[in-house]
């Protein structure tokens, strides 16, 4: 059979997006793909065998007649939470396999491209099947950033502090000048509409109603945080939510993740290598205790998501994911998708808030200002910061 030219554009859109994983793993010595510090980060050698799950239960087993599994046992293995695909090795436990190797899953890889790319030219890959190409490749994008977040995590927990990369990446310049962009109140709409890829969290579009608000034109510093702290904001409970003081206490919190101070100075574990905190630089890595316990210090709150998305094209964003003051919740309207692909964000619309934006970690192309990202209060690993509103 001929391949159609929009064929040949998938393969090569596909095989773009799986290599930008190797390469974000390049940099690494097998001891780094299995570690699993805490439950949250995820071995990276785990991230390459499940996001290579994803296209083979989803896309190759069920379209490509004749297609056999790589490995019947490796359901169990990178099967992550899809309670209709059956059951799966516990969370905690993805650290303390040493099987499948890293080689292995390479292999593992390497045996689904080839199918993906004869698939994806063959007639079995029909139009119906392009959304949940997309998502596949979504969702790799999506573990590409939670690769580099686990990667940091994993060698910024090493007494060693190894860096990830010789090379500073320069910081997308951020506006120095402070100020607030304010907005009227009025009915405005939000939520994904347009041709492109969405996550089905985003839809469907709807009306909200919004007071008069302002919104900060840039995202908080390391230096404006660095205020809060030597005004004692970790030692103050007025400003914290309860939840937040309680994880003050029994963290003994005192700074943003991989902030140190060695020798009366901050030091800060950066992904080229532990460095001198740049004052001027965008904070990052604090939970939402921690975002709302500075916001409150400041007379201000963090802006809802509605306002974030309405404001969204008057600021520049992208350097951090940007936590909200908004709970993760259905849209009105929102649908839950039929089959397992319906358990992809639906079920997680509890006790998590939503962030905005991007952040340095995620693809370029990824991230859109519709895109809700979503994650515990007391997370702080992901690349995360504050924006003010009031
Ligand atoms: C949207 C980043 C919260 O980390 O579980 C990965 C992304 N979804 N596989 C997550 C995701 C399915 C998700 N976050
Ligand atoms: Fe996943």
């Amino acid at each position: 059979m001929i391949a159609s030219p929009k064929n040949i554009d998938a393969v090569k859109k596909y095989t773009a997006v799986r290599n930008h994983s190797l390469a974000i793993c390049a940099p690494l010595e097998i001891e780094d793909y299995v570690v699993q510090p805490i439950v949250d980060v995820s071995p990276p050698k785990w991230h390459l065998g499940h996001t290579t799950w994803f296209f083979e239960t989803f896309i190759l087993l069920p379209n490509f007649p004749g297609y056999t599994v790589f490995d019947p046992q490796y359901n169990f293995v990178f099967n992550s939470y899809y309670e209709t695909i059956g059951a799966r090795v516990i969370r905690t436990d993805r650290g303390n396999l040493s099987r499948p190797s890293v080689s292995e899953v390479y292999r593992y890889r390497k045996y689904v491209d080839e199918q993906m790319e004869i698939f994806l030219q063959s007639e079995h890959m029909k139009q119906a099947l392009e959304p949940l190409l997309e998502l596949g490749l979504n969702h790799e994008q999506q573990h590409q950033e939670l690769l580099l977040t686990d990667i940091k995590y994993i060698l910024g927990h090493n007494p060693l502090f190894p860096a990830y990369t010789k090379e500073k990446s320069p910081e997308a310049e951020i506006s120095k000048a402070s100020g607030m962009i304010p907005f009227s109140e009025g009915i405005y709409e939000i939520g994904f509409q347009g041709d492109g890829f969405c996550f089905d969290n985003e839809l469907g579009r709807h009306k909200v109603f919004l007071h008069d608000f302002e919104i900060a034109n840039h995202p908080v510093t390391n230096g404006e945080y660095l205020e809060f702290m030597e005004a004692g904001g970790y030692h103050d409970f007025k400003h914290w939510h309860a939840e937040g003081w309680d994880w003050v206490k029994e963290n003994k919190a005192e700074s943003p993740l991989y902030w140190h101070s060695i020798d009366g100075k901050w030091m800060q574990y950066t992904l080229y290598g532990l460095q001198e905190l740049d004052l001027e630089q965008t904070l990052c890595h604090i939970n939402f205790y921690e975002a709302s316990a500075y916001a409150s210090w400041k007379g201000m709150r963090l802006p809802t998501e509605a306002e974030w998305e309405v404001a969204s094209d008057h600021f520049n964003w992208g350097n951090r994911w940007e936590w909200t003051g908004s709970a993760y919740l259905p849209y009105t309207g929102f649908k839950k998708e039929a089959g397992a692909v319906g358990e992809y964000n639906g079920k997680f619309m509890i006790n998590q808030m939503v962030l905005r934006g991007a952040s340095e970690a995620t693809p370029s192309g990824h991230s859109r200002n519709t895109y809700r990202n979503f994650f515990h209060a007391r997370l702080q690993w992901q690349f995360t910061g504050i924006r003010l509103a009031r």
